[in-house]
């Protein structure tokens, strides 16, 4: 049975039940993947250069495939098409074959305009869709409709009540419709809520794609096979041996044209409760069962049921100096542009061991990473020089790495110390290898069917149930952020 098939009122009511539906649906066939916002920013910037990306890889078939771009905006497929090209231009590391590829990609490409909330734009859509499938000679079961809202989360409702009304796949006997939608989803957890509840209504879990992009990085995947593919750290990873860990996401530039929606939002609600939680439960988790998406996924949801409210004193708020000269932001916003806290996780692995997740626009430098500081060792022989601390780094970005510090002889005829590293960065280790972009992989995750990448509803409403007390008091003005010099490391008070 296709997950289109369940009726709005006859929804499979156990979770498990939908995802042994969705797991034997045929992953062949003619595919319809259709960019709802295709006008806007991040469409032009990750979403039609990731499909170009896949389909120059051979992952999308020009006899399977076809684009559709929808908006409001009144242009031509001629136009959609100049604008993606103008973003995909060749450069230095632009690889032989190019143009050629980008000219019969460009051709997969139609533009279909209409509004967000009536019908009419929708069944010409799904006329375009229909055409295309009749034209692809759709085999039975192979129908395939990915709907991607590149748009802001306030269409998101009545984009899905459309979608389910005039655009869902047609074919009886099999394929699939499955919806991708961007964060940030809710501002806070009445609102994610809401949201959640409304578009439940229309689809079945298994047909919610929630991306973060974060969970589509290289080393962000590589923290399961880490943890659990290596003798090395599962007797370490723990409160015996750690002392604190540290996520950390620092940009080098400010709101950069996008005050406008980050106002509404702050720094929290952008980078902390989806990137970089998402991060803590694969640093924090337990060893799921096995690999799959909904094992994974309650694991993670375990870790954040086990996170304890957060304290006002572990939490440190800032904005950068100009922040307000951004025509976009409304005059004296306190929205805060950077925001460092503690997470205390209260379980038996984690009992007192701080999480400390920083984040900041505007700072000194571009990067995102992971440190895990280890204890100092008992009964140091070495006391005449204090030794530095074990610490393990994954660096996500840039320049994706992990290097261990620790403590060696200084080679030499004396006897001392140094602190050194051992060094895994991929550019040196893995040169042959082109790392994939985050929406490349998720994209293809989503025509895949594989949910392991994505946020479930629980993790979602878990995730909120976290940050929503601290956002309450900023937004009622209750927690000021402190000034800080756009280039510098953020507030001093934040250490
Ligand atoms: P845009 O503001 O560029 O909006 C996308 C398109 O949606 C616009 O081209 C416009 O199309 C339509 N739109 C904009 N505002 C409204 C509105 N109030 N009502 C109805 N339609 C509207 O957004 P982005 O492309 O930047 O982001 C899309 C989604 O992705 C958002 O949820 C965002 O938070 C998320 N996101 C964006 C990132 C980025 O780098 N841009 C990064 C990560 C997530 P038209 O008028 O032609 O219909
Ligand atoms: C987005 C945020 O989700 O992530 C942006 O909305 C931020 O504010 C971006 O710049 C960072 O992504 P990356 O992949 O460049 O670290």
């Amino acid at each position: 049975m296709t997950s289109d098939k369940w009726s709005i009122e006859k929804r499979a009511p156990l979770r498990n039940d939908s995802v042994l539906k969705e797991e034997n649906v045929p992953e062949i066939g003619c595919l319809s993947i259709v960019v709802l916002g295709a006008s806007g920013d991040l469409a032009k910037k990750k979403t039609f250069p990731a499909l170009f990306n896949l389909y120059r890889q051979g992952f999308l078939q020009s006899h399977e495939v076809y684009i559709f771009g929808y908006a409001r905006t009144k242009i031509s497929d001629e136009e959609l098409r100049d604008r993606i090209r103008g973003y995909l231009v060749p450069s230095k590391n632009t690889v032989e074959g190019h143009e050629e590829d980008l000219t019969n990609f460009l051709q997969l490409i139609k533009y279909v305009c209409g509004s967000y909330d009536t019908e009419e734009g929708y069944q010409l859509l799904d006329k375009e869709i229909s055409e295309h499938e009749i034209y692809r000679n759709c085999t039975e079961g192979s129908s395939r409709r990915l709907f991607y809202l590149a748009l802001p989360p306030s269409v998101y409702p009545p984009v899905c009540k459309m979608i389910r009304k005039c655009c869902m796949n047609k074919s009886d006997l099999g394929g699939w419709t499955r919806i991708v939608v961007e964060k940030p989803f809710g501002r806070d957890l009445e609102s994610a809520e809401q949201l959640s509840n409304q578009i439940g209504e229309l689809f079945e879990e298994p047909q919610i794609y929630r991306i973060d992009h974060y969970l589509g990085k290289e080393l962000v995947q590589n923290l399961l096979v880490l943890r659990f593919a290596n003798r090395f750290f599962m007797p370490l990873w723990n409160r015996d041996n750690i002392d604190n860990i540290q996520i950390v996401f620092r940009e080098d530039f400010g709101t950069d044209g996008r005050g406008g929606y980050f106002d509404q939002y702050g720094i929290i609600r952008d980078i902390i409760q989806n990137h970089l939680l998402q991060v803590l439960c694969l640093v924090a988790m337990e060893k799921p069962v096995s690999l799959k998406p909904e094992h994974i996924r309650d694991e993670k949801v375990k870790v954040l049921q086990s996170v304890v409210p957060i304290k006002d004193e572990e939490v440190v708020l800032g904005q950068y100096d100009g922040y307000l000269e951004d025509p976009t932001v409304p005059d004296g916003s306190y929205t805060p542009t950077f925001a460092t806290m503690v997470l205390r996780i209260h379980n038996e692995r984690w009992e007192g061991v701080p999480f400390i997740l920083k984040a900041g626009k505007a700072l000194n430098s571009r990067k995102a990473e992971i440190r895990v500081q280890f204890k100092d060792v008992p009964g140091d022989i070495f006391k005449s020089k204090k030794q530095g601390r074990n610490e393990f780094v994954i660096r996500l970005q840039p320049s994706e790495a992990m290097y261990m510090k620790l403590t060696v002889k200084q080679p030499g005829l004396k006897m001392s110390t140094v602190q050194s590293e051992m060094d895994l960065s991929y550019g040196q280790r893995y040169q042959d290898v082109t790392i994939p972009e985050a929406y490349e992989r998720l994209i293809l995750d989503t025509i895949r069917g594989d949910q392991q990448h994505f946020v479930r509803r629980d993790e979602l409403k878990a995730a909120w149930e976290i940050f929503t007390p601290l956002l309450h008091r900023i937004d009622k003005g209750e927690f000021k952020s402190l000034p800080y010099k756009p280039g510098s490391r953020g507030p001093e008070e934040s250490g």
